[in-house]
Order: structure tokens, then C-alpha cells, then sequence
């Protein structure tokens, strides 16, 4: 690894309007210095079935690759009846295969998450961490981003244009790039 921290990162959602995936805009759109972050869309990647895991379809292959290469990954997760949405972990579960080529093994990770209501995803963001007991990321504690009441927090484009918001989302990205520098990924 050079000095500057590669991350990628994608949102649990395929909506257009997500407002997961506009908290991730804001990530991308940083500029910070000696930190990219590159996003990806969800969309196209099919329901896991097992039996194709030795020949997953290109959207899969691509999305695997992209992590590999990554030195740090970040996700955005909405929450949906008190856990993640299915899209998110069926990409998880999509990454995580076959047995032996686990693309997210030792990645370290932030999390953030917007919602529309006031516990701002914060009970999917605690599910999110279980997963990566087994799946053998590192999660960054601190600093935790929970995007309460979003609606209220976007312009007619969906962008966030609330300040706080947007300070909080750099302070996890340079935290996430110190936590892979500090990993030595
Ligand atoms: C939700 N929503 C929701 N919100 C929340 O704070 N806690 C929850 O448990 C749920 N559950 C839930 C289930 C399902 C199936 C849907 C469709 C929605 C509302 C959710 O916060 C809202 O739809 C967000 O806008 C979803 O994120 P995106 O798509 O804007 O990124």
C-alpha cells in the first residue's frame, strides 16, 4: 500500500431516491487528501443461490474484485424491521464465497446508516457487526454515523445538505483510512 487509503464502498439499497445511497454520495465527494473512495451499486447483483458460487455472474465477479482491491470498505446501510435489508446481506453473502475466497477476510470497515426515523439504523448497524465476527473484517468503532429523520435533511435532489451531517461523514472517513493505515492493509 502507498500512502493513500483506497476505499470503496456501497449502500444497502437499490432506491433511487436512498437516502443511504446520498449519505454515500457524500463520502465520495469528500476529496480528502491520500483517500479515494469509490462506490458501487447493488443493482444486478441476483439472489445468492449456492450453486453458482464457483462461477458467480460478471456483476458478482466485478463486485468481489473491487473489494479485493480495496484497502478499506465502507458500507450504508439502511435498516429494515430492525436489521439490514436483504440486498445488503445477500451481497455480503455474494462476497463472501465460495468457502476459501472470502473477498471482505481482514478488510477493514466503516458503517454508517440514514433513516427516516429517530434510532437512525442504529439496531442494523449493531446486526451489520455481528456479520463481520464470521466474515473476519475489522470494524471501526468510532466515530458511529446514525443519520436520523434523512427526509428532513436532503434537497429536491437528494442530496444532504444538512452540515452536521456531512462533518460527521469525514470525520469516519479519515478515521476508517487511520484505522487501514493503522491495520497496515
Ligand atoms: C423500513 N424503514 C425502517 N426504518 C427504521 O428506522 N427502522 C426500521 O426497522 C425500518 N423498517 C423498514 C422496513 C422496510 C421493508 C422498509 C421498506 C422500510 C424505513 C426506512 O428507514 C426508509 O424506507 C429509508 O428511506 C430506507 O433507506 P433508503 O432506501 O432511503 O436508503
Amino acid at each position: 500500500m502507498g500512502n493513500t487509503v483506497n476505499i470503496f464502498g456501497f449502500a444497502g439499497s437499490l432506491r433511487k431516491q436512498s437516502y443511504n445511497k446520498a449519505i454515500l454520495r457524500v463520502a465520495a465527494s469528500l476529496n480528502l487528501p491520500d483517500i479515494t473512495v469509490e462506490t458501487f451499486d447493488l443493482e444486478g447483483i441476483p439472489p445468492f443461490n449456492q450453486d453458482l458460487e464457483n462461477q458467480p455472474p460478471d456483476r458478482v465477479r466485478e463486485f468481489k474484485s473491487k473489494i479485493k482491491a480495496a484497502d478499506a470498505i465502507l458500507i450504508a446501510t439502511p435498516e429494515y424491521n430492525y436489521s439490514i435489508p436483504g440486498v445488503l446481506k445477500n451481497a455480503l453473502d455474494w462476497a463472501s464465497r465460495p468457502h476459501g475466497d472470502n473477498s471482505l477476510e481482514g478488510k477493514p470497515v466503516g458503517i454508517m446508516g440514514a433513516s427516516i426515523g429517530m434510532l437512525a439504523t442504529s439496531r442494523a448497524q449493531y446486526h451489520l457487526r455481528q456479520c463481520f465476527v464470521w466474515l473476519n473484517m475489522y470494524p471501526l468503532n468510532r466515530p458511529e454515523v446514525m443519520v436520523p429523520v434523512a427526509q428532513e435533511k436532503v434537497d429536491q435532489d437528494g442530496n444532504i445538505t444538512d452540515a452536521k451531517t456531512k462533518e460527521k461523514i469525514a470525520e469516519l472517513v479519515m478515521a476508517l483510512a487511520n484505522w487501514s493505515k493503522k491495520l497496515g492493509s
